[in-house]
């Protein structure tokens, strides 16, 4: 399988790192070699971390739309208009696409759904939302026997890092968001992050495929944090409070709302305890109850392990590899070393 990566920051590195750490087993799953074949990125020239082997590195993308040879695209590179109209035109070729970018599918996920459906092209985009928490495969696959009433969650890992220092470690604002973005946490530009627009375009994307409606997201309503004041979440604290930016969204017989704001939560709270970079998302099925999705919501690997989830899980699904177990795959279970006493 010969693959474009369009993009390579701290998640396009992170992608590389993945298929090389778990080559062997992402091979068995596919059925085949994964070649990094081409790569987009902006700067050519820009030193990088990771082996990019005989992947031809270019800033044309006319390079990309030439090549006969690509089976998948990795769309880890960011921004809107453009983005889409590129995505667009692999998808136009039967080239599956997996994307990160909840920015741009927030507002143009149905366009895409629309141009991948007519071109037997898959579009997957599991680490757009929450980081590694696979939460679209499990609203998509493992809850759709659930008519969903609820969604909630903590999805945005920077704000969540900021709180928690401020909360935990009494840390200031500045020094927090500073820290969260040279762990690659946030956004280029932290605006989205802190301003709320980030976890709004996840909520969005969450409730669209919960509650199988479009969601305009210029409608839903959005706080951020930016001036949230140490002083204000100690005192809250004394009082048993946890400052958290929460995304939400219900849908009943009075209408879907959707909102994203900064809620004072019981330190008792699910969510309360959901700490630094880390994500989380409450889903409610009127079969299933109440569910709990917690995992890492930013980082390289923790988000590449969402994008190549998908790039097996599309070519697995695309009608060209059944799943099948073979004898080698098979393990018998040894007794356990560890002893309970
Ligand atoms: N800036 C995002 C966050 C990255 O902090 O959660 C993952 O979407």
């Amino acid at each position: 399988m010969n693959l474009a990566i369009l993009g390579m920051g701290t998640v396009g590195c992170g992608v590389v790192e993945v298929l090389s750490m778990n080559k062997s087993k992402i091979t068995g799953l596919i059925g085949e070699d994964v070649t990094i074949s081409h790569v987009f990125v902006n700067n050519i020239h820009k030193e990088r971390d990771v082996d990019l082997k005989d992947a031809k590195l270019t800033d044309d993308i006319g390079d990309l739309y030439g090549a006969d040879d690509i089976d998948a695209v990795i769309e880890v590179m960011g921004g809107m208009e453009d983005t889409r109209d590129i995505l667009k035109k692999f998808l136009e070729k039967g080239i599956h696409v997996i994307s990160a970018n909840k920015d741009m599918l927030a507002k143009y996920i149905d366009e895409l759904t629309e141009v991948a459906n007519a071109h037997d092209a898959r579009l997957l985009y599991e680490a757009s939302v929450a980081g590694g928490i696979p939460i679209l495969h499990a609203i998509e696959h493992g809850l759709n026997a659930n008519e969903i009433h609820k969604v909630m969650g903590i999805l945005n890992g920077t704000t969540n890092y900021i709180l928690s220092k401020m909360t935990n470690d009494g840390w200031d604002y500045e020094k927090a968001l500073k820290e969260s973005q040279e762990k690659g946490y946030a956004e280029a530009d932290p605006t989205n992050d802190v301003g709320g627009f980030d976890a709004q375009r996840k909520i969005v994307l969450l409730s669209r495929l919960a509650y199988d409606r479009k969601v305009d997201i210029e409608e839903v309503p959005v706080t951020g944090i930016s001036n949230v004041e140490l002083k204000d979440i100690e005192t809250a604290k004394k009082e048993g409070l946890i400052l958290k930016l929460v995304g939400k969204s219900e849908f009943d017989e009075h209408g879907l709302s959707v909102e994203v704001a900064p809620v004072f939560l019981p330190s008792d709270h699910q969510l309360s305890s959901v700490g630094y970079e880390k994500n989380a998302v409450y889903v409610n099925g009127n079969a299933v109850g109440e569910t709990m999705f917690y995992g890492p919501g930013a980082g390289g690997p923790e988000t590449a392990s969402a994008i190549v989830s998908d790039l097996i899980n599309c070519w697995r699904n695309a009608g060209r590899k059944q799943f099948n177990l073979t004898p080698q795959q098979t393990a018998s279970v040894k007794p356990s070393q560890s002893s309970n006493k």
